[in-house]
């Protein structure tokens, strides 16, 4: 049914629900808003697995699993130095998933030559250092247009969905807009590590720049995820944001996996969303 229907953000009611455009009735149709999806990353699977350079545990059995318990899709972040997930596992999650495929990788030309062979439903650029322990902040999309745009020009030619991984910073967004990428993720990182931490000054401010920066970049056209560091508490909160319509998790679900199976895990945290969408449709 909400394909028929087209975004129109903003534009609100009184009772906080996105107006949309109807395509079959031709006007505008107040709707509660779209649903959230939740992406799964399994690149925490592989990293379990290289530790003993063996075959198991196995990342694309975990995206079936995780399928099976109600995920929207997959994610994985083939790294320049492959310390995760490899160039067999994104060929295998390709074929052998029956939901999208989200590639996440650093904008260099080999790891352009590969996606596009590969053709996922998306591509999340994200910047990469070798030496981090994890993606550690936002794609400076500001700082690096002219770098950017071609690979972004090319996905789009492919048809693969192009989101872009950077802060709420209301610079990077309206670069992200002009660079026709039609998607962003917003990293929740700092607010989930300050919410981690108890720096409840911290956390207040790290979320009010991720709830501006979601409208902000709804009001451009974009489409809005965001991802990093969340577990059941942040993903609830964040799922309150109408404009947020892809969470991607993989390390905290991961680590939940190990003690309650990562089935489990996954309704638990599709539980989790539906409480924070059902506050922002007043209905809580
Ligand atoms: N989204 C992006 C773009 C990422 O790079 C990552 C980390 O790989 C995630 C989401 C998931 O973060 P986490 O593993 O902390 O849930």
């Amino acid at each position: 049914m909400l394909s028929s229907f087209e975004m129109r953000p903003s534009r609100r009611s009184l009772r906080n629900e996105d107006l949309f455009y109807c395509k079959v009735c031709r006007k505008m149709a107040m709707v509660t808003p779209p649903p959230l999806r939740l992406g799964v990353n399994v690149d925490h699977v592989a990293t379990l697995r290289n530790a003993r350079a063996g075959m198991s545990p196995d990342p694309v059995r975990a995206a079936l699993v995780a399928i099976e318990a109600g995920a929207d899709g997959i994610t994985a972040h083939l790294r320049e130095d492959r310390r995760h997930i490899r160039d067999q596992d994104m060929a295998r999650l390709k074929a052998e998933i029956s939901k999208p495929l989200n590639f996440e990788m650093a904008a260099t030309a080999d790891m352009l030559r590969i996606s596009l062979a590969t053709k996922p439903h998306a591509v999340c650029l994200v910047p990469e250092r070798r030496e981090e322990l994890t993606t550690e902040g936002g794609l400076d999309v500001v700082g690096q247009h002219n770098a950017l745009a071609p690979s972004i020009a090319k996905l789009n030619d492919a048809g693969i969905r192009v989101s872009l991984f950077i802060a709420a910073d209301p610079r990077q967004i309206e670069m992200a807009a002009r660079l026709r990428a039609p998607v962003i993720e917003i990293h929740t990182g700092a607010w989930c590590d300050a919410v981690a931490d108890g720096h409840v000054d911290k956390a207040e401010a790290e979320w009010l720049r991720i709830v501006d920066g979601s409208k902000l970049a709804r009001s451009a056209g974009l489409e809005v995820h965001a991802g990093h560091g969340l577990d059941y508490v942040t993903a609830e909160k964040i799922a309150s944001l109408p404009e947020i319509v892809e969470l991607n998790i993989g390390y905290y679900m991961i680590g939940e996996a190990l003690f309650v199976g990562l089935g489990e895990t996954v309704r638990t945290m599709r539980a989790a969303m539906d409480r924070g969408r059902e506050h922002l449709a007043g209905r809580a």
